[in-house]
């Protein structure tokens, strides 16, 4: 078929336009068959669009815990109607829907922004009998009994697949859907996580398109369009001009083919400029199976397309604070000796540390919810030893379920239905680190309560409320199925496939874990019960709602080091800002100058976490030498001195959607040499983060982005204009600069945790810009119940101000909290000199 052709055509005969949505039948051409589109228009800036078949023998899977509740619906005007095309007004965008071909196409005032169907790649496939069998249908006129012959153009694949020794029955034959999107006038593409590859996406066309199948990948690889533990089908693309996104809600396997001319962003500016081509991203989603549900987030700034996102699906609760400290973990920690002499080792040595955590070995042989009897006797007195210094444990808790006729969760779950099951409805039965297990279907309400009800300090003996939880091998994990994971022909509740769950299975399970943490002591108020905190290896849009992320087993290599920061800042754009990868590599062993390199960077990104695998040398920061020790607890204290800073902008993160840590392109659109950068990163909008991720560096290159912006190093308080540079680093040197404009708080007498901080006082950092102005917010609340949820006395959100050669503060909105906590510094950069004086304030 010619590009830009579709067997498709809209049927405008059939066309219904109401105050807040549109209808209209679309048919393929070659088959005659009918599907129903629909357009919705929602409040601020997203237009939905759908199709269905009209007369399914199947329905598709509409998948649940994604959308945080249905999206509110916003008024559309019809402007006219030929039969070639219908236009309707939605704000200020128009849309045009062409019959033949079929596209849509969405502008705004001159300007095309995104053209649906431009290149003719939308597909349907129905669904249909499977040739050569018997069926039986029961129609309105009565019992219906045929045979279908067997298409002979029909790919034999699309009805049964062998994967090595692995057979996928697809007994509902071919069900893929597929739909091109252009965006008019855009230079990169963003987005699409979790892909082991650059922030700014590559074209695809040489190679294969971004995978996404949550799979649990031995050893990933980087620079690749492979399929990772997480998916998160967002799509940006981005001009200085103009932000926009297309999200697809599809759970089942999906592909996305990418065109952009990002290699040479600008030279394809000077193009178009001097009259050449437009510049456009196009892409191609295609998926397994499921509806045909996309949202075109219209922009048009990039804060715009975060906070699109997240109204329909939500944002990531403020964490507790202490989860944004330090956390040490391996696989494993030995016995409760092993823990506590941990845990003493960073008082030792001065360094700062909230949280130790236990991998699978801590379990009476992998039946999680218990406990190894003879290695951790006393786990509720391992937790009071932890406590005591403000610390807390986080225990993981994997999917799979030890086929033990002595585990009562295996009981429970085998005797009341609550495993996935093969496709002859007996449980499912496959192999993890328990040996032979079977898999809770977290589909099922009745096992999402049961499984958040596991939880409960009552059922979860040796637990305490400063027990959090790691909810690992959730892709699903199966070391003996299809590329690790579960058949796609198995069955959940409700008679769905695999195939249709497979990507929400990991989301499917914190939703679980979430509604039993906060519902696990006997606190009736929501208010006064303490914010989860959990960690995740598998994820899908939404699941920023209820957990962290983490990028999964990477290695002990400075080419991981850098693909941190990459596929952090992919994460955040994609909504979950809480993300972080193992420090400082999980598989084998970091040499000192990495290890040190590492801390320092993860002390700038949002989740912090030593983690190794189970055959590496133990490295407690300490047990290198004293460089080593002195630069990761400078590292470790630089990190909690900004923990205010974090914390106000998870407050931010909540309220609007706007990521924790940003590539350049977010906070200057039009700085069109920082658009595809991503060795440096931003923390909110005021710190700019370049990490030495190359061995033996004695400088590193930063671009300092705006045009007008002044950066000051936050050690030497150097200067830096716009541009591109070129910073010297010694070993204990963190490149890390404030932007003039900028006041950022902190907290300067570190302590052994977060907890015992949280009552000391404030430190201000005053950047000036160029014309002696700055401006900051501080986020204040308890740190760890939901109270800021429901009641205006239990947080304050303060503005500041520095014009004039005044600082002033006021309270945004109206909220109150007391704390005791004062200012005790303040600390300007940039002030001319000049003849001051300085007076004190105090505030209640
Ligand atoms: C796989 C996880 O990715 C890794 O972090 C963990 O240590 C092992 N599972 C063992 O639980």
């Amino acid at each position: 078929m010619e590009p830009g052709k579709s067997a498709y055509e809209l049927d405008l005969d059939t066309l219904l336009v109401e105050e807040r949505s549109l209808k209209c039948q679309l048919v393929n051409t070659d088959n005659g068959v009918k599907f129903i589109l629909t357009l919705v228009p929602l409040k601020d800036g997203t237009v939905r669009l759908r199709v269905e078949e009209e007369s399914p023998m199947r329905q598709r899977f509409t998948p649940p815990y994604v959308l945080n509740g249905e999206p509110v619906p916003d008024r559309l005007k019809l402007i006219s109607k030929s039969d070639k095309n219908v236009l309707v007004a939605y704000g200020s965008y128009v849309i045009d829907l062409e019959a033949v071909p079929f596209k849509i196409d969405i502008s705004s005032g001159e300007s095309h922004l995104i053209t649906a169907n431009a290149r003719g790649l939308f597909r349907f496939e129905h669904t249909r009998p499977k040739p050569g069998c018997l069926h039986v249908f029961f129609g309105n006129k009565g019992v219906y009994i045929y045979r279908e012959v067997r298409d002979e153009s029909e790919d034999p694949g699309v009805w049964e697949e062998n994967f090595k020794s692995h057979q996928d029955n697809k007994p509902y034959g071919p069900t893929a859907v597929a739909m091109d999107f252009t965006f008019h006038g855009a230079q990169v593409a963003y987005g699409l996580p979790e892909h082991a590859d650059s922030h700014a996406l590559r074209t695809t066309t040489k190679g294969d398109p971004y995978r996404f199948y949550n799979l649990d990948v031995f050893e990933y690889e980087l620079k690749s369009e492979m399929a990772l533990y997480a998916s998160i089908p967002l799509l940006i693309a981005h001009s200085p001009r103009q932000t926009s996104g297309v999200f697809w809600l599809n759970p089942s396997e999906t592909w996305v083919d990418i065109v952009t001319g990002n290699s040479n962003v600008v030279s394809s500016i000077v193009n178009f400029v001097s009259g050449g081509p437009e510049p456009q991203v196009e892409s191609h989603f295609m998926s397994e199976s499921g509806n045909i549900d996309v949202f075109f987030l219209l922009g048009p700034k990039p804060q715009d397309v975060f906070f699109q996102y997240s109204k329909l699906t939500g944002t990531a609760p403020i964490p507790p604070y202490f989860s944004l400290g330090f956390h040490q973990c391996r696989w494993n920690y030995i016995d409760e000796a092993d823990v506590d002499n941990v845990h003493k080792g960073f008082d030792e040595h001065d360094m700062p540390m909230d949280v130790m955590w236990l991998d699978i070995e801590h379990t009476d042989n992998k039946k999680y919810f218990t406990w190894d009897p003879f290695k951790f006797p006393t786990p509720v007195e391992m937790q009071q030893n932890l406590t005591a210094k403000g610390r807390k444990l986080v225990a993981i808790v994997d999917p799979h379920i030890k086929r033990d006729p002595g585990y009562f969760l295996h009981n429970d779950a085998t005797n009341n239905g609550y495993y996935v099951k093969n496709k002859d409805n007996s449980d499912y039965e496959g192999w993890c680190w328990s040996g032979s297990s079977s898999y809770l279907d977290f589909l099922n309400p009745a096992v999402q309560d049961y499984y958040s009800s596991r939880y409960k300090l009552s059922n979860y003996q040796g637990s305490t409320e400063n027990l959090f939880i790691w909810n690992d091998m959730n892709e699903p994990s199966v070391f003996n199925g299809p590329e690790i994971t579960m058949p796609k022909d198995n069955v959940h509740y409700g008679g769905w496939e695999h195939r249709e769950v497979h990507n929400i299975y990991g989301l499917l399970q914190v939703v679980g874990t979430y509604n039993g943490l906060v519902h696990r002591s006997d606190i009736a108020e929501i208010e006064n019960t303490q914010r989860p905190f959990i960690l995740t290896r598998s994820a899908f849009s939404g699941s920023q709602r209820y957990a962290a992320i983490w990028t999964g087993d990477n290695a002990a290599e400075w080419s991981h080091l850098a693909a941190s920061l990459s596929m952090c800042l992919s994460l955040a754009v994609g909504g979950m800002s809480f993300c972080g990868a193992d420090v400082a590599g999980f598989f084998n062993n970091p040499d000192r100058e990495l290890f040190v390199r590492w801390y320092q960077a993860a002390a700038f990104l949002p989740f912090f976490r030593a983690h190794a695998h189970i055959d590496t040398k133990r490295r407690e920061p300490w047990l290198f030498d004293d460089e080593v020790t002195r630069l990761v607890r400078d590292a470790l204290r630089t990190r909690y001195s900004y923990l205010p800073l974090w914390y106000t902008l998870f407050y931010g993160n909540n309220a609007t959607g706007a990521p924790v840590i940003r590539p350049m392109w977010v906070e200057f659109p039009a700085d069109t040499d920082g658009l595809t950068l991503d060795d440096q990163l931003l923390v909110g909008d005021s710190l700019l983060v370049r990490p030495v991720t190359e061995a033996g560096a004695s400088q590193v290159s930063v671009y300092f982005p705006g045009d007008k912006t002044i950066w000051y190093d936050v050690e030497s308080y150097q200067l830096y204009n716009h541009g591109k540079t070129t910073v010297p680093v010694t070993f204990s040197k963190i490149p890390v600069f404030q932007r003039g404009g900028s006041i950022v708080p902190k907290k300067e007498r570190v302590r052994r945790s977060s907890q015992l901080m949280h009552n000391d006082p404030y430190t201000l950092i005053v950047a000036l810009d160029s014309d002696g102005k700055a401006e900051g917010y501080l986020y204040i609340d308890d740190g760890y119940t939901h109270r800021y949820i429901y009641r205006r006395d239990s947080s304050v959100y303060i503005h500041f101000r520095f014009a004039d050669g005044k600082l002033s503060s006021n309270l945004v909105g109206d909220t109150r909290y007391s704390t005791p906590c004062w200012l005790e510094r303040v600390v300007i950069l940039g002030m001319k000199p000049g003849p001051y004086k300085a007076i004190a304030f105090s505030c209640k």
